[in-house]
């Protein structure tokens, strides 16, 4: 493989790591507010970042490439109410699409098809992560400041189940 591509699919498995990091971390604190709904959901959320990272270490080792950890930062909860890890969120998640572009264009630039094709599964996945991340701040501005809107909000939210990727390597 092209030594930059390899690399920066290396580094984005720490990135997605640390999304996982950071979700369980946002897990928690809804945990701790009583919200088992929002709890649910980032834990789920944590799940699939966890095989996003897997998934680019077993395309890297069918590939012949060495994977290398790092370290992972220490995630923080933002300030403020129940709104802002949300935000926080979808503001993390337009970061990982922009890390995710980076490496198809390097990956176009090398002519290595064969990691645009993984990629485009990652494309697509960013899309439907920022949709549900916007939209569940969409429901928190209209609802969250209602109890009993906020208690369904939250009972809709627990339903959410974790499925494996749909990418099988
Ligand atoms: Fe793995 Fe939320 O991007």
């Amino acid at each position: 493989m092209d030594k930059k591509v390899s690399g920066l699919i290396n580094s984005q498995v720490n990135k997605e790591f640390y999304s996982a990091y950071l979700y369980f971390e946002f897990a928690n604190f809804y945990q701790e507010c009583g919200l088992d709904g929002f709890y649910n959901w980032f834990y789920v959320q944590a799940q699939e970042e966890m095989d996003h990272a897997l998934l680019m270490v077993k395309y890297l080792q069918n590939n012949g490439e060495k994977v290398v950890f790092e370290a992972i930062g220490k995630p923080e909860t933002p300030a403020g109410d129940n709104l802002q890890p949300l935000k926080a969120a979808l503001a993390h998640e337009k970061y990982i699409t922009g890390e995710i572009n980076e490496i198809y264009a390097a990956a176009n630039t090398a002519k290595d098809f064969r990691t645009m094709q993984f990629l485009d599964w990652f494309v697509k996945e960013q899309g439907e992560e920022e949709k549900n991340a916007s939209d569940l701040i969409r429901k928190m501005e209209l609802f969250g400041g209602d109890v009993r809107s906020l208690y369904l909000l939250d009972a809709e939210l627990k339903t959410r189940v974790y499925a494996a990727p749909s990418l099988i390597l």
